[in-house]
């Protein structure tokens, strides 16, 4: 079925652009605390002082410090994870408006924090940030997946990760010490994450609720299509009315679809699996060891200016999320996610050479930049933006906010997992540290090769139904088979 409309109308780049808002702030939030980390590690140390009347010992520091870093991270899973008890209540755009409660109390926390000679606000603000990034995980991807026209999924899709690698970018140059990463503005780094915030509550009542929670959740059909209507530009809305109504029927003839649900049913099992395995594959690529690390990356492989080089990865990587957004369209997610996974293993490839040889040729400090560089722009152009918006292509209504919760979760985890672990795993290996992340990359090819089908340009429900009919056994079909399996079962 033809859902028509390929047209970028002002209320669907409202909605779009005010929901990213939500993804920039992940991005801020995962960026921040790289650059200013030896000014606020003296902090801790001069309030150390102050209460205790001694210096912190440096094992406590780093204990300290890690929490800072890592509480983000349990933040994020517990907030991916409560997506579903909100998504189906309040809606998906209010349940957005009203997460910015968190990024407002999380700002003031960390804001205030030297103010009251305070780490324990500090990292309590980290955490509820987190709670909110993780939620946000959720919420945006859902939304502009239930708003967007069929033919421009992926590219707006992937408007949340572009949000979030500008959020990264905009972090890593506030955080140089001659703008905010210094000892007397760092409250204000982090407390900035106030501003976008302030600016989503002011756009998104300007956008429309999902017109398919209306429809299919609430059922009011008129508004529904009052909302279509605007979002598409046009008055005839008939095909996207006719799509829903049938997504809705399907959801109708299923039980209430429980997390557990979606591993038992044979139905669902196949495509848990991929939205799973696609969220490990953006996370174990080992992209946050860069975004994490970077300048201690750099330093160790001999380059001058470490904290100009981790900016330049910022840049390479907002470069390529553009390009992804211009090709996602026309060459399709599976093929473009088979490319970044095998470009990002060539260069942790040749970054393990270069870091192997750097003691012999100093000049190989620059094959560390070309290899790092490359990894990023790789992972933008497929694993980057699409696990996160294929989990709403994967699921119709019915089971999507229990998917999200699950793929959210997964993500979350192995995102703790790197960001906790890489360092140790460092001292272990080495220079042969990327060799891991490279035979995990191969892993996640062949995965991907075999398993996951393309879903460019299908509505939701060709995609479900190709894994109705397909049931356990879709996995034995080539992608060509399984194309013209969804689409020979449109009624
Ligand atoms: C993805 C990942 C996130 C990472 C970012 C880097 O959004 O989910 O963890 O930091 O890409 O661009």
């Amino acid at each position: 079925m033809e859902s028509g409309s390929k047209q970028v109308t002002v209320r669907l780049m409202v909605a779009v652009g005010g929901a990213v808002l939500g993804s920039l702030q992940f991005g801020y939030n995962t960026g921040v605390i790289n650059a200013p980390q030896k000014v606020i590690e003296e902090f801790y140390n001069q309030t150390w002082l102050y209460r205790y009347q001694e210096p912190i010992t440096p094992s406590t520091l780093t204990t300290l410090w890690s929490l800072s870093v890592a509480i983000f991270s349990v933040g994020g899973m517990i907030g991916s994870f409560s997506v579903g008890l909100f998504v189906n209540r309040l809606g998906r755009r209010n349940s957005m408006l009203i997460s910015n409660a968190l990024a407002f109390v999380a700002a003031i926390l960390m804001g205030f924090s030297k103010i009251a000679y305070s780490f324990e606000m500090l990292i309590l603000g980290r955490f509820i940030i987190g709670l909110y990034s993780g939620l946000t995980t959720g919420f945006v991807p859902m939304y502009v997946g239930e708003v967007s026209p069929t033919k421009l999924r992926g590219a707006l899709g992937t408007f949340h990760q572009l949000g979030i690698v500008v959020g990264i970018l905009i972090a890593q140059v506030f955080g140089l010490d001659v703008i905010m990463g210094n000892d007397s503005l760092w409250p204000l780094l982090l407390g900035f994450t106030f501003l976008p915030s302030l600016m989503q509550c002011i756009i998104l009542p300007f956008a429309p609720e999902s017109p398919r929670f209306l429809l299919i959740n609430r059922n009011e059909e008129n508004k529904a299509k009052s909302v279509l209507k605007k979002l598409r530009g046009t008055t005839d809305v008939s095909s996207d009315l006719q799509e829903m109504k049938e997504e809705s029927r399907q959801m109708m003839r299923e039980k209430k679809v429980t997390i557990m649900e979606l591993f038992r049913s044979p139905m669902y099992r196949q495509p848990i699996l991929i939205a799973i395995v696609l969220q490990l594959s953006q996370q174990l690529s080992g992209i946050n060891a860069v975004f994490y690390y970077s300048t201690s990356i750099f330093e160790k492989s001999g380059v001058q200016q470490p904290v100009y080089a981790t900016i330049g990865s910022g840049v390479v990587n907002t470069a390529f999320t553009v390009v992804s957004l211009f090709v996602v369209e026309r060459a399709g997610r599976r093929t473009l996610h088979l490319v970044g996974l095998a470009g990002m293993g060539g260069c942790a490839v040749l970054m393990t050479i270069a870091l192997v040889l750097l003691e012999k040729m100093a000049w190989m400090s620059y094959i560390s930049i070309v290899a790092i560089f490359g990894f990023v722009a790789f992972f933008e152009i497929g694993p980057g933006p699409i696990p996160w918006f294929i989990v709403a292509e994967l699921f119709s209504q019915g089971p999507r906010p229990a998917a999200f919760a699950v793929a959210g979760l997964s993500n979350w985890t192995s995102n703790f997992l790197v960001g906790m672990s890489f360092q140790y795993i460092e001292q272990l290996c080495g220079p042969y540290v990327f060799i891991i992340f490279t035979v995990l990359l191969v892993l996640f090819f062949i995965f991907t090769y075999f398993k996951v089908p393309e879903t460019k340009g299908r509505t939701f429900d060709e995609i479900a139904s190709g894994f109705r009919q397909g049931g356990a056994s879709q996995s034995d079909k080539t992608p060509d088979e399984f194309h013209s399996l969804g689409a020979d079962s449109q009624v």
